[in-house]
Protein backbone atom coordinates (compact mmCIF):
# COMPACT_ATOMS: atom_id res chain seq x y z
CA UNK A 1 0.00 0.00 0.00
CA UNK A 2 1.19 3.29 -0.86
CA UNK A 3 -0.28 7.04 -0.25
CA UNK A 4 -0.90 8.95 -3.60
CA UNK A 5 -1.33 12.47 -2.11
CA UNK A 6 -2.30 15.31 -4.34
CA UNK A 7 -1.88 19.06 -3.68
CA UNK A 8 -3.91 21.41 -6.28
CA UNK A 9 -2.20 24.37 -4.84
CA UNK A 10 -4.42 27.44 -5.83
CA UNK A 11 -5.88 25.12 -9.19
CA UNK A 12 -9.29 23.51 -9.96
CA UNK A 13 -12.59 24.44 -9.44
CA UNK A 14 -15.82 22.75 -7.32
CA UNK A 15 -16.62 21.31 -10.73
CA UNK A 16 -13.26 19.99 -11.48
CA UNK A 17 -13.06 18.24 -7.96
CA UNK A 18 -16.21 16.80 -8.58
CA UNK A 19 -14.88 15.53 -12.06
CA UNK A 20 -12.16 14.04 -10.71
CA UNK A 21 -13.96 12.53 -7.40
CA UNK A 22 -16.20 10.69 -9.92
CA UNK A 23 -13.12 9.17 -11.86
CA UNK A 24 -11.47 7.95 -8.92
CA UNK A 25 -14.96 6.23 -7.73
CA UNK A 26 -13.88 4.19 -10.35
CA UNK A 27 -10.01 3.13 -9.72
CA UNK A 28 -9.67 0.11 -7.78
CA UNK A 29 -6.47 0.53 -5.68
CA UNK A 30 -5.22 -0.61 -3.06
CA UNK A 31 -3.43 2.64 -2.61
CA UNK A 32 -4.29 5.58 0.16
CA UNK A 33 -5.23 8.29 -2.17
CA UNK A 34 -5.37 11.91 -0.81
CA UNK A 35 -6.34 15.03 -2.53
CA UNK A 36 -5.59 18.35 -0.80
CA UNK A 37 -7.49 21.17 -2.32
CA UNK A 38 -8.38 24.83 -1.42
CA UNK A 39 -10.80 25.93 1.38
CA UNK A 40 -13.11 26.35 -0.68
CA UNK A 41 -13.57 22.97 -1.51
CA UNK A 42 -12.95 20.88 1.76
CA UNK A 43 -15.71 20.62 2.14
CA UNK A 44 -16.25 18.15 -0.69
CA UNK A 45 -16.80 14.83 1.07
CA UNK A 46 -14.27 12.15 0.65
CA UNK A 47 -15.15 9.02 -0.97
CA UNK A 48 -14.41 5.28 -0.05
CA UNK A 49 -10.95 5.62 -1.83
CA UNK A 50 -10.18 9.23 -1.57
CA UNK A 51 -9.63 11.79 1.23
CA UNK A 52 -9.55 15.27 1.29
CA UNK A 53 -7.10 17.55 2.71
CA UNK A 54 -6.28 20.74 3.24
CA UNK A 55 -3.22 22.81 2.05
CA UNK A 56 -2.24 25.07 5.38
CA UNK A 57 -3.51 25.66 9.00
CA UNK A 58 -3.52 28.32 11.37
CA UNK A 59 -0.32 28.19 14.04
CA UNK A 60 -3.02 29.79 16.37
CA UNK A 61 -5.99 28.10 17.49
CA UNK A 62 -8.50 31.21 17.61
CA UNK A 63 -8.53 35.06 17.58
CA UNK A 64 -7.66 38.08 15.59
CA UNK A 65 -5.86 36.40 12.73
CA UNK A 66 -7.69 37.93 9.71
CA UNK A 67 -7.60 35.17 6.74
CA UNK A 68 -6.63 32.45 8.95
CA UNK A 69 -8.41 29.23 9.35
CA UNK A 70 -7.95 26.76 12.84
CA UNK A 71 -7.90 23.12 13.06
CA UNK A 72 -10.85 23.12 14.84
CA UNK A 73 -12.42 25.23 11.70
CA UNK A 74 -11.21 22.20 9.96
CA UNK A 75 -12.14 19.16 11.92
CA UNK A 76 -15.38 20.54 12.20
CA UNK A 77 -15.95 20.35 7.93
CA UNK A 78 -14.23 16.69 8.76
CA UNK A 79 -10.62 17.57 7.27
CA UNK A 80 -8.28 14.68 8.23
CA UNK A 81 -5.10 15.49 6.42
CA UNK A 82 -3.26 18.66 5.89
CA UNK A 83 -0.15 19.93 4.25
CA UNK A 84 2.06 22.17 6.47
CA UNK A 85 5.54 24.15 5.40
CA UNK A 86 4.95 23.23 1.68
CA UNK A 87 7.88 25.05 -0.01
CA UNK A 88 5.34 27.66 -1.41
CA UNK A 89 4.09 28.89 1.79
CA UNK A 90 7.86 28.51 3.31
CA UNK A 91 8.96 30.70 0.50
CA UNK A 92 6.24 33.01 -0.41
CA UNK A 93 5.34 33.58 3.59
CA UNK A 94 8.77 32.86 5.55
CA UNK A 95 7.16 30.09 7.25
CA UNK A 96 9.97 28.45 9.64
CA UNK A 97 10.63 25.01 10.91
CA UNK A 98 9.39 26.90 14.10
CA UNK A 99 5.99 27.91 12.38
CA UNK A 100 5.90 24.93 10.50
CA UNK A 101 5.71 22.77 14.32
CA UNK A 102 3.27 25.04 15.97
CA UNK A 103 0.78 24.44 12.82
CA UNK A 104 1.80 20.68 13.29
CA UNK A 105 0.80 20.69 16.79
CA UNK A 106 -2.45 22.24 15.69
CA UNK A 107 -3.63 19.80 13.33
CA UNK A 108 -2.68 16.78 15.90
CA UNK A 109 -4.65 18.78 18.49
CA UNK A 110 -7.38 18.76 16.18
CA UNK A 111 -7.00 14.78 15.19
CA UNK A 112 -5.92 15.84 11.44
CA UNK A 113 -2.81 14.24 10.22
CA UNK A 114 0.01 16.80 9.12
CA UNK A 115 1.66 16.20 5.80
CA UNK A 116 5.12 18.22 7.31
CA UNK A 117 6.98 19.23 4.36
CA UNK A 118 11.07 19.86 4.21
CA UNK A 119 13.41 19.74 1.46
CA UNK A 120 16.63 21.93 -0.07
CA UNK A 121 16.78 24.61 -1.92
CA UNK A 122 19.30 24.47 -5.27
CA UNK A 123 21.65 27.21 -3.47
CA UNK A 124 21.58 24.62 -0.69
CA UNK A 125 22.03 21.57 -2.54
CA UNK A 126 24.96 23.26 -4.10
CA UNK A 127 26.40 24.20 -1.04
CA UNK A 128 26.19 20.77 -0.37
CA UNK A 129 24.03 21.07 2.80
CA UNK A 130 20.79 18.66 1.50
CA UNK A 131 21.24 16.43 4.50
CA UNK A 132 21.53 18.74 7.23
CA UNK A 133 18.60 20.94 6.01
CA UNK A 134 16.45 17.65 5.73
CA UNK A 135 17.58 16.80 9.22
CA UNK A 136 17.12 20.14 10.85
CA UNK A 137 13.74 20.80 8.74
CA UNK A 138 12.50 16.98 10.33
CA UNK A 139 14.10 17.58 13.57
CA UNK A 140 12.70 21.23 14.24
CA UNK A 141 9.45 20.86 12.16
CA UNK A 142 7.85 17.91 14.01
CA UNK A 143 6.31 18.38 17.69
CA UNK A 144 7.64 16.60 20.72
CA UNK A 145 5.61 14.04 21.82
CA UNK A 146 3.66 13.44 18.82
CA UNK A 147 0.44 12.14 19.82
CA UNK A 148 -1.34 10.85 16.82
CA UNK A 149 -0.25 9.90 13.07
CA UNK A 150 2.07 12.43 11.01
CA UNK A 151 3.25 11.91 7.00
CA UNK A 152 6.59 13.25 6.22
CA UNK A 153 6.91 14.65 2.73
CA UNK A 154 10.85 14.90 1.37
CA UNK A 155 9.80 17.57 -1.25
CA UNK A 156 13.79 19.18 -3.31
CA UNK A 157 12.70 22.86 -3.99
CA UNK A 158 14.66 23.11 -6.70
CA UNK A 159 12.77 20.24 -8.46
CA UNK A 160 8.97 20.92 -7.69
CA UNK A 161 7.30 21.97 -11.20
CA UNK A 162 10.55 21.46 -12.84
CA UNK A 163 10.10 18.42 -14.44
CA UNK A 164 13.42 17.10 -12.94
CA UNK A 165 13.72 14.87 -10.23
CA UNK A 166 16.78 13.88 -8.18
CA UNK A 167 18.65 10.55 -8.57
CA UNK A 168 17.52 7.62 -7.32
CA UNK A 169 20.22 7.65 -4.95
CA UNK A 170 20.08 10.83 -3.65
CA UNK A 171 16.42 10.48 -2.81
CA UNK A 172 17.10 7.29 -1.11
CA UNK A 173 19.70 9.02 0.90
CA UNK A 174 17.20 12.16 1.84
CA UNK A 175 15.15 9.29 2.80
CA UNK A 176 17.13 7.39 5.03
CA UNK A 177 18.11 10.79 7.13
CA UNK A 178 14.86 11.54 7.39
CA UNK A 179 14.03 7.94 8.74
CA UNK A 180 17.15 7.88 10.79
CA UNK A 181 15.96 11.18 11.96
CA UNK A 182 12.00 9.72 12.98
CA UNK A 183 13.76 7.35 14.46
CA UNK A 184 16.15 9.01 16.48
CA UNK A 185 12.82 11.33 17.91
CA UNK A 186 11.04 7.88 18.38
CA UNK A 187 9.12 8.13 15.40
CA UNK A 188 9.87 5.00 13.64
CA UNK A 189 7.14 3.72 10.35
CA UNK A 190 5.99 7.17 10.04
CA UNK A 191 5.39 7.28 6.26
CA UNK A 192 7.89 9.26 4.27
CA UNK A 193 6.60 10.75 0.80
CA UNK A 194 8.52 11.77 -1.71
CA UNK A 195 7.22 15.12 -4.11
CA UNK A 196 8.29 17.07 -6.68
CA UNK A 197 7.73 16.28 -10.62
CA UNK A 198 6.25 13.08 -9.84
CA UNK A 199 4.03 11.65 -13.32
CA UNK A 200 2.38 8.41 -13.97
CA UNK A 201 5.99 8.00 -16.36
CA UNK A 202 8.46 7.92 -13.15
CA UNK A 203 6.01 6.91 -10.12
CA UNK A 204 6.83 3.13 -9.80
CA UNK A 205 10.63 3.73 -10.33
CA UNK A 206 10.51 6.08 -7.15
CA UNK A 207 8.24 4.22 -4.80
CA UNK A 208 10.38 1.39 -5.58
CA UNK A 209 13.17 3.30 -3.45
CA UNK A 210 13.71 2.20 -0.31
CA UNK A 211 12.18 4.29 2.90
CA UNK A 212 9.55 6.07 0.04
CA UNK A 213 6.23 4.85 0.99
CA UNK A 214 4.34 7.25 -1.21
CA UNK A 215 4.60 10.56 -3.66
CA UNK A 216 3.19 14.30 -2.95
CA UNK A 217 1.91 15.27 -6.56
CA UNK A 218 1.47 18.58 -7.72
CA UNK A 219 0.93 19.49 -11.29
CA UNK A 220 0.06 15.97 -11.68
CA UNK A 221 -2.46 15.88 -9.63
CA UNK A 222 -5.17 18.10 -11.65
CA UNK A 223 -4.92 15.81 -14.80
CA UNK A 224 -7.61 12.92 -13.91
CA UNK A 225 -6.07 10.52 -16.49
CA UNK A 226 -2.38 11.58 -15.21
CA UNK A 227 -3.52 11.30 -11.33
CA UNK A 228 -5.26 7.70 -12.31
CA UNK A 229 -2.56 6.38 -14.06
CA UNK A 230 -0.30 7.92 -10.99
CA UNK A 231 -2.17 6.15 -8.71
CA UNK A 232 -2.16 2.41 -10.90
CA UNK A 233 1.48 2.61 -11.41
CA UNK A 234 2.48 3.06 -7.77
CA UNK A 235 1.78 -0.69 -7.37
P1 LIG B 1 4.93 19.19 -8.72
O1 LIG B 1 4.66 19.83 -7.27
O2 LIG B 1 4.46 17.76 -8.67
O3 LIG B 1 4.10 20.03 -9.66
O4 LIG B 1 6.39 19.30 -8.97
C1 LIG B 1 4.86 19.07 -6.11
C2 LIG B 1 4.47 19.86 -4.91
O5 LIG B 1 4.66 21.08 -4.90
O6 LIG B 1 3.93 19.29 -3.94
Amino acid sequence: MKIIAGNWKMNGSRATLTAMMGALSEVKTENKVILCVPFTMIDTESSNNVQIGAQDISSHARGAYTGEVSGAMLAEIGTKYVIVGHSERRMYHDETNDIVREKAKMALENGITPIICVGETMEEKRAGKTLDIIEAGVRESVPEDVDGDIIIAYEPRWAIGAGVTPTAEEIATAHKVIADTLSYMGLDGTPILYGASINSENVADIVAIKNVYGVLVGGASLKIDEFVSIINNAN
